[in-house]
Formats: structure tokens, C-alpha cells, sequence
């Protein structure tokens, strides 16, 4: 479904990404973890080409993206959903003009179909009825929500989550593991989950990933990475203390 091969990006001398290749099955929910400044955030980006890669391939469903025009790209990004790290909800409209904000610019869809269409997505994320409220007077929980509820608006293929749980409470980022499973369970969306939070990564993924230095240095199931050799990995899953210098320790 999501084939990216040897993926580089900088940003003037910072080599983010120096070559990630990584496949991502149709229905996999694969989850990639890595360091804080690792690049986690840039790749999703660039799976949806809001930024642009100096080289490789990315393939979405059977094309080459990297290429694409605006244009192009607009069609491609209509199967795909992103929940944005920092929820991205558009301040000055409402929860139900933030949910219907693609409906309403990029389907044919009437004034009422759009409002039963919000109002059922609202519903999935477990925020019925709460159209008319303005992002400010929400939790982060809830921001969390109606983000993701907007990127399932157009009925994705692939939703990409950005730290879909970082900041929420134990309670609340379990809501949302569970969110994630029913879209992937009862819809077959495929997904890739960017996350530090270890509970929701074994909770959700089919798949996991670790990126670091600017590649992919692991790459299985669950299982696999739970018994993945290479020290940092181990460390990274297990103890959430990771490094590479004795003398810089550094933390999950
Ligand atoms: N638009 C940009 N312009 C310049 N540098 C950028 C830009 N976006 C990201 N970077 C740099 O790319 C590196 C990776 O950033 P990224 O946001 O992908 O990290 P991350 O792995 O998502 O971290 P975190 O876990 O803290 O969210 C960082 O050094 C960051 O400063
Ligand atoms: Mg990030």
C-alpha cells in the first residue's frame, strides 16, 4: 500500500533522513518509533508532499508520488487522513466546520449530507453532538478527537497519526488506542502510527518500525521488536533510556 524507498531529506545542512526504505502492507497499522528530532514528523510529511524529498520513491497504492503536481497530489491526498501532532484544528471555525473543512472544499456533498457526515464522525470519536462548540473550549483529548475525526471524514484509506496519545492521560490515550483499532478492525484502513508512547505502540501495531540517524534500523512485528538484539532498540522498547554516549543519556 505504501512503499517508500531510500527517502532522503534535508533542511540546509541538517541530513534528516539519509535513506529510509520501509513497506507498509494494505491493512498493517505499523507504528514507527524513534528519537525526539529523528525525523518522525518530516516522514509523514512527506508521505502527504507537505514538504518535498531531495530523493527516492514514495509509492501510494500503486503510483509514484514524488513527481505529482498540487493537482495530482489533491487526489492522491483524498484517501488519506492525518492527525497532526499538534491537532492542527483551525481556531476560527467550529468543531463541526473543522470536521467538514474537506468535505465541504473537495466533495459535491450537500449542506445536509455534510452536516449527517460530520455529525456521524463526530459520533465514532465518541463527541456526538458538540458541532457547534470552537476548539479553544476543548480538552487536549478532545482536540485529539476531533482531529482524528476530521481526518476520517472522507473515508481514508490510510490515516497517518502523528503522536496520537503524547500529552493525553493514561485513560484518554487508551480511548484513542482503541479509536485507532476500530478504524483498523472494522474499516481495514492501513495506517502508520509515529509515536514515543510504548503502551499504544504494542497496543495498535501490526507492525513496528525503529528509525534513527536518518534510516530505518528495525523493522517486524511486535513480538519481533520486543526481542530485537541490537541494544539501542532494546533499550529504547523497554526502558525508554536510550544512548549512544555514555555521557548523554537520553530519555524516551
Ligand atoms: N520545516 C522545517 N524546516 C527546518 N527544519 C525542520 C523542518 N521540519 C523539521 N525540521 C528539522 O528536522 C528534524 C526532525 O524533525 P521532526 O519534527 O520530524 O522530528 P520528530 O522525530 O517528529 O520529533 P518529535 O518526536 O519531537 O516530534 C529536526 O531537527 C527539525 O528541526
Ligand atoms: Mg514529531
Amino acid at each position: 500500500m505504501i512503499n517508500i524507498k531510500k527517502l532522503t531529506k534535508s533542511f540546509e545542512n541538517n541530513l534528516v533522513l539519509k535513506g529510509v526504505d520501509l513497506t507498509i502492507e494494505k491493512g498493517d497499522t505499523m507504528v514507527v518509533m524513534g528519537a525526539s528530532g529523528c525525523g518522525k514528523s518530516v516522514l509523514l510529511k512527506l508521505i502527504i508532499r507537505l514538504l518535498d524529498p531531495d530523493s527516492g520513491e514514495i509509492w501510494i497504492d500503486g503510483k509514484e508520488i514524488t513527481h505529482l503536481s498540487e493537482k495530482q497530489m489533491d487526489e492522491v491526498r483524498k484517501d488519506i487522513g492525518m492527525v497532526f501532532q499538534s491537532s492542527a484544528l483551525f481556531d476560527s471555525l467550529t468543531v463541526g466546520e473543522n470536521v467538514g473543512f474537506c468535505l465541504v472544499r473537495r466533495t459535491t456533498m450537500t449542506k445536509s449530507e455534510i452536516a449527517k457526515t460530520v455529525a456521524e464522525k463526530l459520533e465514532m470519536v465518541g463527541l456526538k453532538g458538540i458541532e457547534n462548540m470552537m476548539p479553544s473550549d476543548l480538552s487536549g483529548g478532545m482536540r485529539k478527537r476531533v482531529s482524528l475525526a476530521r481526518a476520517i471524514s472522507m473515508n481514508p484509506q490510510i490515516i497517518l497519526y502523528d503522536e496520537p496519545t503524547t500529552g493525553l492521560d493514561p485513560l484518554m490515550a487508551e480511548e484513542i488506542n482503541i479509536l485507532i483499532k476500530k478504524l483498523h478492525d472494522e474499516l481495514g484502513v492501513t495506517s502508520i502510527v509515529v509515536t514515543h508512547d510504548m503502551k499504544s505502540a504494542f497496543s495498535v501495531a501490526t507492525k513496528m518500525a525503529m528509525l534513527k540517524n536518518g534510516e530505518i534500523i528495525a523493522v517486524g512485528t511486535p513480538n519481533e521488536m520486543r526481542s530485537n538484539s541490537q541494544p539501542w532498540v532494546f533499550d529504547f522498547i523497554n526502558t525508554g533510556i536510550f544512548c549512544d554516549d555514555p555521557n548523554k543519556l537520553t530519555t524516551r
